[in-house]
């Protein structure tokens, strides 16, 4: 949610600083801006997306070494060229970008405003870049102490860069909440929100942690706490290619990325499935596999996407493991009392590993006690980090706005963990087991077949693409799979969609179904099939249009259905690695047909790190 670069060094800052913006704008994209420090101040900023700021600064001289730049997802203040960052102080010395939410920004703003201090935008950032200010001048201190002092008054999250007129030679960042990487070249210094815009110049990166203030010169990286003690960088090697950031031939990244799923599911297996020995070996989990094992509870803590994964690990973890599993949206967990009793495991599940709830969840229930188990697909992230083990998803970076990959990656992690517990606990005996192993070890190749459909589900979506709602059911582990169809659409499409057990539709949203509502079945062959093909008579009997994603060879649904996707066998515990893929698709080419930029669809950012 909003992403920052920074640059400091012998290059020309304002290149490396619009590259690192287009790689970081599907973090937000209402508007972006860069300061750039070169025999004065110069702040160019602009509603809308980054080309459009490229554009508008064509022929003008962008000449320096120093600068930094920003594109925003709006939290406080409309999105316009007002609020745009970088913002600049009240002096006109300092200029800050901002990515998080300074929770007490009234406060401050009223202090401020008694003081005669007046404001150009209704950002949150200004007020803050004020307090820092007015701090520099009533101290007469350094910009870091002021900055330091400022920062043990904030409550919220940051990541703050900030460039002063008067020290051309230094950037000054700190953060605590929200994420920021310090790559470190030969004489230079690049700082982003995550790696990507780092990558082509340098694999050695410094994460910073929460509460540290980074003093960057081109050849100098001072980091501190807020108690003024310098911390030893802890400098780690970036293990992701420049390929994996860029679309390699795709239109888009969602589709690319959706294509990338055979490869990435077998990535995640890679090295830990052996199907034919029976083995799985994930060290991050084994040292507390018998904690795990004796769980009274397994608490989910997730959002969006990575919830939808969550339920599916609820219906594997109790069928496999015989353990109690609750899942939680992270933000009212956070924000309830919730009982956490000793002996509870929290998995934590983020494609990122930086959204604020799911942070903040984990954070409240390590306090308790709790023991943190994070399933995250970017390495070193926050929730990686803070969390006691757990297992990364490697499906590399996902950069289209909609989760695709990671979400199959994480179903293949969260099944392969509940695959172990379940056989060491002795809760899943070993028929089972190894041949639940075969069956995760065939997924790849399976997703590989289910791909082949893409021009089925193209032209189905082509016949649907101006539908006004859609129904989507599902029952047992194909439930959460239809609640991710849903989303997906309603993302990608803008076409309100509700994900429902099938069951459950009778409840109410039977009511809808007429012979212009889309209604789709994810009805593979699973033990609640019988019961899904009922659920389809009754839509069919109301006229409604079913689209039904079933396994090759089933009439009985065939003939019920006006459109099939047909995806191969599997069992019912794997088989939402396939039948999430047509949800993907299907949303993906209806957002096509209707001429919608799927990669940065409206509203949305991908990493959620405000609340
Ligand atoms: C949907 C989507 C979001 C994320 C959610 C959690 O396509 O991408 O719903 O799943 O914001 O994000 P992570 O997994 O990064 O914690």
């Amino acid at each position: 949610m909003c992403g920052i670069v920074a640059y400091i060094g012998p290059r020309e800052a304002y290149p490396i600083i619009l590259k690192g913006l287009k790689r970081l704008e599907y973090r937000g994209y209402d508007s972006a801006g860069v300061a750039l420090l070169n025999s004065g101040l110069k702040v160019y900023k602009k509603k809308g997306r980054v080309s459009e700021l490229e554009e508008s600064l064509q022929g003008v001289d962008l000449h320096a070494h120093i600068g930094i730049g920003h594109t925003r997802w709006a939290t406080h203040g409309e999105p316009n060229d007002r609020n745009a960052h970088p913002h600049t102080s009240a002096s006109g010395n300092l200029a800050m970008i901002h990515n998080g939410i300074i929770e007490n920004y009234a406060q401050l703003k009223k202090e401020l405003t008694k003081k005669g201090y007046t404001f150009k935008s209704d950002t949150d950032t200004e007020v803050l870049l004020n307090f820092i200010e007015d701090i520099q001048t009533n101290n007469n201190c350094s910009l870091e102490e002021a900055v330091r002092i400022a920062l043990k008054r904030v409550v919220g999250a940051y990541v703050i860069v900030l460039i002063n007129k008067n020290d051309p030679d230094t950037l000054i960042a700190a953060r605590k909440g929200s994420p920021l990487v310090i790559g470190i070249g030969k004489n230079e210094h690049f700082l982003a929100s995550d790696a990507s815009p780092i990558i082509e110049y340098t694999k050695e990166v410094v994460y910073v942690n929460d509460y540290e203030i980074a003093i960057i010169k081109q050849d100098e990286l001072i980091l501190k706490n807020l108690g003024n003690e310098r911390q030893t960088p802890f400098i780690t090697k970036l293990d992701m290619e420049l390929a994996a950031i860029e679309k390699g031939g795709y239109d888009h990244f969602m589709l690319k990325e959706i294509f990338e799923q055979p490869q990435t599911i077998y990535d995640c297996l890679r090295g830990r499935l052996d199907a034919q020995a029976g083995t799985i070996t994930m060290s991050g989990i084994q040292k507390y596999a018998e904690q795990i094992s004796n769980a009274n509870r397994i608490i989910i803590v997730a959002c969006g996407t990575s919830w939808h994964a969550g339920l599916v690990a609820e219906y594997i973890f109790e069928e496999l493991c015989r353990i109690n599993v609750e899942v939680e949206y992270a933000s009212e967990f956070r924000y309830r009392n919730p009982v956490i009793n000793k002996g509870d495991v929290i998995i934590a599940i983020s494609q990122s590993g930086e959204t604020a709830d799911t942070l903040v969840a984990i954070e409240n229930a390590k306090a308790k006690g709790a023991l943190i188990l994070g399933v995250v697909n970017v390495v070193g992230s926050s929730i990686a980090r803070i969390s006691d083990a757990g297992a990364y998803t490697h499906a590399g970076p996902e950069i289209g706005v909609a989760s695709t990959k990671a979400f199959t990656a994480q179903l293949a992690v969260l099944t392969m963990i509940a695959l172990k517990i379940g056989y060491e606990k002795g809760t899943l005996d070993h028929d089972r087991y190894m041949q639940l192993l075969q069956e995760l070890d065939a997924i790849p190749d399976k997703v590989t077949e289910v791909l082949r459909s893409k021009d089925n589900i193209q032209a189905i979506a082509e016949k649907y693409k101006d539908a006004k709602d859609a129904l989507y059911l599902g029952r047992g582990y194909n439930f959460p799979v239809a609640l991710e169809g849903a989303l997906k659409l309603k993302e990608i499409s803008y076409i309100h969609a509700e994900g429902y057990p099938a069951a459950e539709m009778k409840h109410g949203p039977i009511a809808l179904v007429d012979e212009d509502l889309p209604v789709v079945f994810v009805a593979t062959k699973d033990s609640y099939h019988e019961k899904v093909v009922s659920n389809m008579q009754e839509i069919k009997a109301r006229k409604g249009k079913i689209i039904a994603v079933i396994n090759e060879g089933d009439e009985q649904s065939s003939a019920l259905a006006q459109d099939i996707i047909t995806i191969p066998q599997a069992d019912e515990i794997v088989a939402p690695m396939l039948s999430a893929i047509p949800m993907q698709l299907l949303a993906y080419y209806i957002g096509i047909a209707k001429g919608y930029d799927v990669d940065k669809p409206r509203n949305l950012a991908k990493s959620v790190t405000v609340e």
